[in-house]
């Protein structure tokens, strides 16, 4: 016994550790339940009575000498870590990439805030409708082929007043009617759907903003002027913009809007197809069978109404024209409108 605790004193002498791993190690091989230390103690109780004092003292002085000796080697160890893995505050924090807001809520986004500018409301409505909204009280015959089931997403059918996806934002313009109060401006973004073969030029998912004004002597001028100021907003303020005749089941008269090209400005290109104009929206005065149809006087009040699709406006303004590129997300063309925030 005498030697093996004089082997264990020296053996703690030169004992050393330079992480808190390598002394716990150290604890254990002496200390632990099988440890060297704890060993000898066992032992201390086989032997002859006369050597308990000598031994007793001897063995209460190793195990105190290897507990100070641990303790001392874990708070080093613990400080020449802390020594280890100083930070260093000044320097720059790690980067992590931003995201971006995508390019169609970029200019959804824009045209609502011409709009709110000019001060129009922002409307919403449900993207799963009723043949009602969408189609009746805007004036569509029984039979117009926006209701057969190859232009429209039916969610049921067989009864009066089917449910479907919404083919257009203008379904909003009827809620709108039914529920707010004269005069309304209200411009409603959001979803729409049809049933259309995906293309460069086509998809079954797109964005509408739909414009909605009725009050007093509401007239077409009124409409003009107002489309203008927003095509200025929104294309730069040379801006010009011509109206075509056109139908629509819910305005009369109709018009279709063209703005001059912004990227050859009148000289013709292959953006606008060497005309210098380029379509943005459909537009016209309310059919008086639509304010009929919310409970609204015609010969009291009048209304223009217009409707774009954001994709389209998002093309023109960034030349981006395969559809496709907006709903695939794909990283390289969404991280190109990280800075694309002004109007
Ligand atoms: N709803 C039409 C469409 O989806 C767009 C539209 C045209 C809306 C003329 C209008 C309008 O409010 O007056 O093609």
């Amino acid at each position: 016994m005498k030697e093996a605790i004089e082997k264990i004193s020296q053996e703690l002498q030169q004992l050393k550790a330079t992480t808190q791993k390598e002394a716990e190690e150290a604890r254990i091989r002496f200390l632990g339940k099988k440890g060297e230390i704890t060993a000898l103690m066992e032992q201390f109780r086989t032997i002859a009575p006369e050597l308990k004092r000598e031994y007793g003292q001897k063995l209460n002085e190793l195990k105190k000498t290897a507990q100070e000796k641990i303790e001392a080697l874990k708070s080093a160890a613990g400080e020449t870590k802390t020594e280890a893995t100083a930070q260093d505050l000044t320097m720059p924090g790690d980067s992590f990439p931003l995201g971006s807001r995508h390019p169609v809520s970029i200019v959804r986004q824009q045209i609502v805030d011409i709009f709110r500018k000019f001060g129009y409301d922002v409307a919403e409505g449900p993207e799963i409708e009723d043949d009602y909204h969408v189609f009746e009280a805007l004036n569509f015959p029984p039979n117009h082929p926006a209701r057969e089931m190859q232009d429209t997403f039916f969610v049921s059918t067989g009864h009066l007043n089917p449910l479907l996806l919404r083919t257009h934002t203008s379904s909003v313009q009827v809620r709108t009617m039914e529920s707010q109060p004269l005069p309304i401006r209200v411009v409603c973004p959001g979803r729409v759907f049809r049933n259309e073969a995906i293309s460069a030029r086509a998809h079954c998912i797109f964005h509408q903003v739909e414009g909605l004004y009725i009050d007093k002597n509401v007239t077409f001028a009124d409409l003009k002027q107002a489309i203008l100021l927003f095509a200025r907003e929104m294309f730069g303020p040379e801006t010009e913009i011509r109206m075509r005749p056109s139908y629509f089941p819910f305005t009369e008269p109709s018009a279709e809007v063209d703005v001059s090209c912004n990227i050859c400005h009148g000289k013709g290109c292959n953006i606008c197809k060497g005309t210098g104009w380029l379509e943005i929206m459909g537009c016209g005065m309310v059919d008086p069978n639509v304010l009929k149809a919310s409970g609204i006087d015609p010969e009291v009040y009048s209304g223009f109404a217009f409707g774009m699709g954001v994709e389209r406006i998002a093309m023109l303004k960034w030349q981006v024209n395969d559809l496709r590129h907006y709903f695939e997300n794909d990283m390289r063309f969404l991280s190109e409108f990280a800075t694309a925030t002004e109007v």
